[in-house]
């Protein structure tokens, strides 16, 4: 793979940033940074042990620590006298709601929730599944299970009801929240019959729902089982009803959030109470630069890990206002929106996915609708979710007039590995590189046999152990598959699973993955899952399922078929269903429309399927002929077949 251009653009120099002391404090005295850190949290009892090497898996941080997460992110700005100011901006373009709450609204909402959830039986440690839009009901929700201990796990809208299964399947909830609908710029998408279709699936059947209904649909509500939310809430305001933030330890789980993995079975990463808290809060000032009081807009879901942790967590936990947006970069109604709403709430930075400002070059490259708001507020633009190509960083550098800090992470570590501290004094920006690791991060980018490589050289990016807090401690009650899938492959090391490089500087390069993990519009997505899927198709022999380079998304996924013989019907139908399969298996946000028939898919000698190759050949990369290859001809053939579906520019054979 080749090595991007390296820019650096005008920022302060690198002397003037307190970065480089942080970074060697948080790796040579650990305790003493994180110990630090650890006091911008309030704990019920304070820790004395930062780390302990001996618990869990690789060590646990601060586990003598007692806290509350509901606490720390509401009842202590309302306790400082800082009630009236605003918590969330709530801007819904799909519905033209808008909506201001508060820090003290929103403790009474989150009080009022967690006594309902305690009503219905929820206790400390007890699993609450939240499949829900992006409503505040969805944000009280979180909070409320935070407030009693209970774990929740909150599942994307944009996920099919087997899917919605497995995770009910795996977290076993007590309770399931939901709402009766989420709404997308073309259609509403009932969630309810969604819910049912997942709990007949699931043999896991939680003791009851609680049900949000929107004024856009109305859900069934089952006798005995399912509950309407605003009855319930109505009845435990009237009385007077809440619950009081829970001392948990903290190592006492806060989520489970699912992300794909290399099978059709999602993994429960587990997030933690205190050292989530301890670096989230840190990341406000030290990396994204933010005060209590700002407002932060992170334009993400709810259900996924920029969502927990940046639309919720971190700026609550810092007392900045928060923005819940329920609407898209474009065709809500325009690609000025996004714009609008940082003038609107005076935003001071903005995070989102590459794939949302490609939208919105695509729509209005001039920047016109930019220029009709006041975007004076912003400071910074954050990336992350998927590699922010150079093109639309220079784009937006240009015409927003603001530094855009590309910074790198994963599900797993829930905030950032590597990025631009802004807040202890940005570094020069290289565009294509996503940073320097963040306090606590070591990096290394190994060989093969896990050997370090040297400055720009390609390898596979490592985390030296511990990570740092706020990273995964485990897989929800599966130590076994966490340290075999991250922890086996290199001793003494978290395997990313990210290949990349990092330069003289110390800036990393992230260039893609090294396992079957696709990333369409910032979404992750298991290629290996999808395969699952096509394989289940009656009519077929083989498949195998790459991802493609996509204007717009980034990746999109490409699955092609061997039918088995003796299949008479036309293969423009199975392909059809196929499509039509993915969709109803793992949802829309697969985004999988492509699927190819092919008489044969390439493999080696001994029968490995040549993915890596196909998708270079799809992407119009240069390739070698693999030297195990069974027969040169069948790459030929897939060649052919994307050239024929007007998939490939030119063939790079
Ligand atoms: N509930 C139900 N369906 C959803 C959904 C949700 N929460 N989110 C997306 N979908 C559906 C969409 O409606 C679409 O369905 P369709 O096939 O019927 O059109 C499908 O899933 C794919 O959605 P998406 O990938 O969002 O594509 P899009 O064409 O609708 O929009 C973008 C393209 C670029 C505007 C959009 O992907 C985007 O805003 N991406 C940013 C992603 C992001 O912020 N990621 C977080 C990581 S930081
Ligand atoms: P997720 O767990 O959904 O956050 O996806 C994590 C994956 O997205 C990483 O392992 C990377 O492959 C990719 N990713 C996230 N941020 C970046 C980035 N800034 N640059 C390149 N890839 C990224």
């Amino acid at each position: 793979m080749s090595i991007p251009n390296s820019m650096p653009i005008s920022m302060p120099a690198p002397q003037e940033s307190r970065y480089p002391a942080a970074y060697a404090q948080s790796i040579e005295h650990p305790d003493i940074f994180w110990g630090e850190a650890a006091r911008a949290i309030d704990w019920y009892v304070e820790p004395r042990t930062i780390f302990d090497p001996a618990a869990g898996v690789y060590g646990r941080w601060f586990v003598d620590g007692v806290t509350n997460v509901c606490h720390n992110a509401v009842d202590r700005h309302v306790a400082a006298g800082h009630g009236a100011v605003a918590a969330i901006h709530y801007d819904s373009p799909v519905t033209g709601a808008k909506r201001t709450i508060t820090y003290a609204e929103l403790l009474t909402e989150v009080n009022t929730l967690a006594g309902v959830l305690r009503d219905l039986g929820v206790e400390k440690g007890d699993r609450v599944v939240i499949y829900m839009p992006m409503i505040p009901e969805a944000v009280f929700a979180m909070l409320a299970c935070a407030r009693i201990g209970a774990v929740h796990s909150v599942v994307f809208g944009g996920f099919a009801a087997a899917e919605l299964a497995s995770r009910i399947e795996d977290a076993q909830p007590k309770l399931v929240l939901s709402a009766s609908c989420g709404i997308e710029p073309s259609r509403i998408v009932a969630y309810k019959p969604l819910l049912d279709l997942a709990l007949t699936m699931a043999t896991h059947k939680p003791e009851a729902c609680l049900v949000f209904q929107r004024p856009q649909t109305q859900a069934q509500l089952l006798p005995g089982r399912d509950h309407d939310w605003a009855s319930l809430r109505a009845s435990a305001m009237a009385e007077g009803r809440g619950a009081e933030p829970v001392p948990l330890a903290a190592t006492d789980p806060l989520y489970i959030l699912y992300t794909s993995g290399t099978t059709g079975k999602p993994k429960g990463v587990v997030r933690d109470t205190g050292g989530y808290m301890v670096a989230l809060r840190w990341s406000m000032s030290g990396l994204y630069g933010v005060e209590p009081g700002e407002v932060f807009w992170s334009a993400s879901d709810i259900g996924w890990v920029v969502g927990h942790s940046y639309i919720i967590y971190a700026p609550l936990l810092a007392g900045c206002t928060t923005v819940l947006f329920e609407g898209k970069p474009v065709g809500t109604p325009d690609a000025g929106v996004f714009w609008r709403v940082i003038e609107e709430y005076r935003v001071s930075a903005l995070f989102t996915a590459p794939t949302a400002l490609r939208a919105i070059k695509k729509e209005d490259p001039e920047g016109l609708l930019m220029r009709r708001y006041d975007r004076s507020s912003l400071r910074n633009l954050f990336l992350a979710g998927e590699r922010a190509d150079p093109d639309t960083v220079e784009w937006a550098q240009a015409k927003l007039a603001v530094p855009v800090v590309d910074h790198w992470w994963q599900t797993e570590t829930g905030w950032a590995i590597a990025g631009n501290p802004v807040g202890l004094g940005a570094l020069p920006i290289k565009i294509g590189s996503t940073g320097v690791p963040m306090p606590g991060y070591q990096i290394d980018i190994l060989d093969e046999g896990g050997h370090p490589l040297g400055a720009n050289r390609m390898g596979s990016i490592a985390i030296k152990l511990p990570l740092p807090p706020g990273c995964l401690p485990t897989l929800w009650r599966q130590d076994f598959r966490f340290t075999e899938g991250y922890l086996a492959e290199f001793p003494g090391y978290y395997k990313t699973a990210d290949a990349g490089f990092c330069d003289e500087d110390g800036q990393l390069f992230i260039m893609g993955r090294t396992d079957d993990i696709i990333n369409v519009a910032g979404h992750r997505l298991s290629t290996g899952g999808m395969e699952e899927v096509l394989a289940a198709h009656p009519a077929v022999a083989e498949c195998a399922v790459i991802g493609i380079h996509d204007e717009l998304k980034g990746e999109v996924p490409c699955g092609f078929l061997v039918l088995k013989s003796g299949v008479d019907r036309s293969p423009a139908l199975i392909e059809a269903e196929i499509v039509a399969l993915v969709r109803e298996r793992i949802g829309p946000v697969a985004a999988f429309r492509i699927a190819i028939t092919v008489n044969r898919l390439p493999k080696t000698r001994s029968g490995k399927i040549l993915r890596g190759t196909m998708k270079k050949i799809a992407d119009a990369q240069a390739w070698n002929m693999p030297a195990t290859i069974d027969d040169p001809t069948s790459l030929e053939e897939i060649a052919d077949a994307l050239h024929a579906r007007g998939l490939t520019k030119v063939s790079a054979a």
